[in-house]
């Protein structure tokens, strides 16, 4: 399904986007703050499509007015997630490109799925994490309204993740 904010259009991974995605995902600053390791090669970025881009919760994020892909929007359900979340709640994730940073996309991006996720999927608690050394990720959450938990985990599954901690964010549906 293909959504829209006022500069990005949320829409379904395609195969096509292999070349982008490696452009951008091949950059040593964006995968390793979000727990995953740079991209080697196109046919790599074309595999992270096929297996972990292509389901009815994540989307690529392209900027309308030039029709660039400029990143990643999902969130995992109960029993995918990273967080010990519950039935009725999501663990939102999320990466931009380096060219494209700094221009509140992200958060323009994150608010939008909030709103998404409480109003049309109908989840009462939404959480997110970041590395404490990606502070720019924890100043997203707090502006689209997420909250410290104060909890702080190590997620050695995670790239990077068995020697950095992650601090824990959450987002209580408010009527
Ligand atoms: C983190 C990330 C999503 C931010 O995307 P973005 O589109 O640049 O974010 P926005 O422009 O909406 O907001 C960035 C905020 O972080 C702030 N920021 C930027 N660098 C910062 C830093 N080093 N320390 C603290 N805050 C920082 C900006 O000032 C801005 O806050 P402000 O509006 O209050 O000034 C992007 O840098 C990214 O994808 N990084 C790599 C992957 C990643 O970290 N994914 C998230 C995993 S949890």
């Amino acid at each position: 399904m293909e959504m829209q904010t006022s500069r990005l259009l949320f829409r379904p991974w395609s195969e096509e986007d292999a070349p982008a995605l490696f452009r951008l995902a091949s950059d040593p600053d964006v995968g390793p703050r979000a727990g995953w390791p740079p991209h080697g090669s196109v046919e790599e970025s074309l595999e992270v499509i096929r297996n972990i881009f292509s389901n009815d919760h994540t989307w690529a994020l392209v900027l309308k007015d030039k029709g660039e892909l400029i990143g990643c929007m999902g969130y995992y359900v109960f029993g995918e997630s990273n967080i010990d979340i519950g039935p009725d709640d999501a663990e939102l994730g999320y990466w931009i490109g380096k060219p494209y940073w700094n221009r509140g996309l992200a958060t323009e991006a994150l608010r939008f799925m909030v709103d998404y996720c409480f109003n049309t999927v109908g989840f009462i608690t939404l959480w997110s994490d970041f590395f404490l050394d990606n502070p720019a990720s924890g100043r997203v959450m707090e502006k689209c309204g997420f909250v410290d938990t104060g909890r702080e985990n190590l997620l050695s599954h995670l790239y990077r993740g068995g020697e950095v901690p992650v601090r824990i964010m959450r987002l209580d549906y408010a009527l």
